[in-house]
């Protein structure tokens, strides 16, 4: 199959492009497409047959279920079988945008598309691509990120044409997407609400809209004793093909750690990478480091965020094999960050 790519502004959206997806989807094919946190490989949720179309090109587990993309919040009704008024609260607060949020869910939902769960993964999306396409899609696009199971999320379409070349007909592109990873998941089926994923929408404004939220542990957790809510969060993700080490502690004394470590495997002749700050570029050994990768500013954590899966994606690209990463505080976004570096890193870390 023959894979398209076509630019779409967010300023000025082409109806056709648009009308051309949507007749992709209800077709029972895929489009890959940008939303404000990362590239979304979609396909209609009502359908059983693009669910499994999705878990294919993907190379999914079939057992890790989809988010449902909606373009209006009254749609929740049509897919969820109870919409508490929590969720009501969340929706004025944070719809649309990167928050997404599970629900019971409707008869009407196929297993196949929650991956045989009885609730369901609802998010509403604010960027204006992704919600002129779900809209000209029929309203129900049930969507992953759009990489190949196991590497980090797509922020740019020519990741996501790197991944699905030759599996999709269409992938719409958007540019760099704003938030880079991917949306927050709250879980309000139990007793308390709970955050199954860290994201932009932060455990702090989840809790200034609802008061009390629970945390599942094992999100940031090594070696979690319990199972994660969220299935998608039990695979090994975002892993480059390098070793990955996280460093923490004092800038200097991190940087100095970091050239002796990258001196020994030099000296070994393995590839080596640093992945650090703009405000700590300075402090790194060109002589011993084959790539020093900034990943923004300490200053913005929005900056580490929309860069960190590009660099990741940048150490497999360049063929690094000892790679290390500066360490960042968990307060804020910090926490979705610090969750998929450990993760990155498979929870390989080192204080000095
Ligand atoms: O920002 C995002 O959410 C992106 C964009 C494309 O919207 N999508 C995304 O989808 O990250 P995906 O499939 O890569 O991650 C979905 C996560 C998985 O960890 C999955 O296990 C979890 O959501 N999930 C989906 N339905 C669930 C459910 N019913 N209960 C618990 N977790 C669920
Ligand atoms: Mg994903």
């Amino acid at each position: 199959m023959e894979t398209r790519v076509v630019f779409q502004s967010e300023q000025n959206i082409d109806r056709n492009v648009m009308e051309e997806a949507g007749r992709l989807i209800r077709a029972g094919e895929l489009v890959a497409f940008p939303t404000e946190t990362v590239y979304g490989l979609g396909g209609d949720a009502l359908n059983t047959a693009s669910s499994a179309k999705i878990y294919q090109a993907k190379g999914r587990p079939s057992d890790n279920p989809l988010i449902i993309h909606i373009c209006r919040f009254e749609d929740i009704y049509e897919i969820c079988s109870q919409v508490p008024p929590q969720a009501g609260k969340l929706a004025q607060a944070f719809w649309p945008g990167p928050l997404t949020m599970i629900l019971p869910k409707a008869d009407r939902v196929p297993g196949e598309t929650t991956g045989g769960l009885d609730t369901v993964a609802v998010r509403f999306p604010s960027h204006p691509v992704a919600r002129a396409f779900i809209e000209a899609a029929g309203g129900f696009i049930a969507a992953p990120s759009a990489n190949v199971s196991g590497k980090p999320s797509p922020t740019l379409a020519k990741y996501v044409l790197e991944d699905m070349n030759g599996k999709i007909p269409l992938i719409i592109d958007g540019g760099a997407v704003g938030i880079g990873v991917e949306s927050t998941i709250i879980d309000l089926t139990g007793r308390e609400p709970e955050l199954l994923r860290p994201g932009y929408i932060t455990r702090e404004m989840l809790s200034e809209v609802l008061g009390r939220v629970e945390q599942d542990q094992t999100m940031m957790e090594a070696h979690p004793t319990g199972r994660p809510k969220a299935p998608g969060m039990r695979y090994r993700h975002y892993a480059p093909k390098g070793e990955l080490t996280l460093v923490s502690g004092e800038a200097a004394r991190v940087a100095s750690y970091i050239n002796e470590q990258c001196g020994l495997a030099k000296a070994e002749h393995r590839k080596t990478g640093v992945l650090c700050t703009q405000e700590s570029l300075p402090l790194y050994q060109a002589s011993v480091i084959d790539s020093v990768k900034s990943m923004g500013s300490r200053e913005s954590q929005e900056s580490i965020a929309r860069e960190l899966y590009r660099v990741l994606r940048e150490c497999d690209d360049e063929g690094l094999e000892v790679i290390f990463a500066e360490s960042f505080s968990d307060e804020g976004l910090g926490q979705a960050v610090m969750n998929r570096l450990l993760k990155a890193a498979g929870h390989r870390t080192v204080e000095v």
